[in-house]
């Protein structure tokens, strides 16, 4: 158990780095949370209009689940996955912002380029796919992360297809808000300024 608990803690600590918030103040894009959806994350970072740096931070935000689970496999699949879930919560309920961090989409990613990367390739397929015909960043991410987990399950991926499925469930719960805006058709799409 304590190689469990070292790739939790260490993974959580990870996933509490908050690159969008980090890196727009480093570059002066101003406050993230007075913009567009008010998220931490790449897709509202896009949003001040500098792709540069909504790029670095999808890449920051994925790196830090990836990381530690790379760390964590020499202690197997277990330590590996629970590592990577330790990320996506630092991730989502980061201790530093009041447990108040972001909606889990790039770490989402960072999960399966650790721990089962063929889970990227199914992703970005149907990220891309759905965004090209939508341009809803929330609707694309939500069903991409709805069929990683099918896919991991037709793979024969068991142990990815749960842990995925369990990140799944943490991404639709906090995209309430855009669920809701989609529904009401207000939802901000990919690329327009906040
Ligand atoms: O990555 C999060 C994305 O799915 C939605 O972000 O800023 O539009 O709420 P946002």
């Amino acid at each position: 158990p304590l190689p469990l608990l070292v790739a939790l803690i260490g993974g959580y600590l990870c996933g509490t780095i908050a690159f969008g918030l980090i890196l727009t103040k480093a570059f002066g894009l101003g406050d993230l949370r007075s913009i567009g959806s008010g998220n931490i994350g790449a897709t509202n970072v896009l949003r001040t209009g500098n792709k540069k740096v909504a790029a670095l931070t999808l890449l920051g935000d994925l790196l830090k689940a990836t990381v530690p689970i790379l760390i964590a496999w020499r202690w197997g699949a277990s330590a590996a996955a629970v590592a990577g879930f330790g990320a996506f919560l630092g991730h989502l309920f980061p201790v530093w912002l009041g447990f108040r961090g972001g909606k889990g989409v790039a770490t989402y990613i960072g999960v399966l380029l650790g721990f089962a990367p063929v889970g990227v390739l199914v992703f970005a397929a149907v990220w891309l796919g759905m965004a090209k015909l939508f341009r809803y960043s929330s609707l694309a991410a939500l069903t991409a992360t709805l069929v990683v987990p099918i896919a991991y399950l037709a793979l024969g991926d068991s142990l990815a297809a749960a842990l995925t499925a369990l990140l799944t469930v943490f991404v639709f719960i906090k995209h309430a808000p855009n669920i809701a805006r989609l529904r009401a058709g207000t939802e901000g799409k990919i690329g327009a300024k906040g």
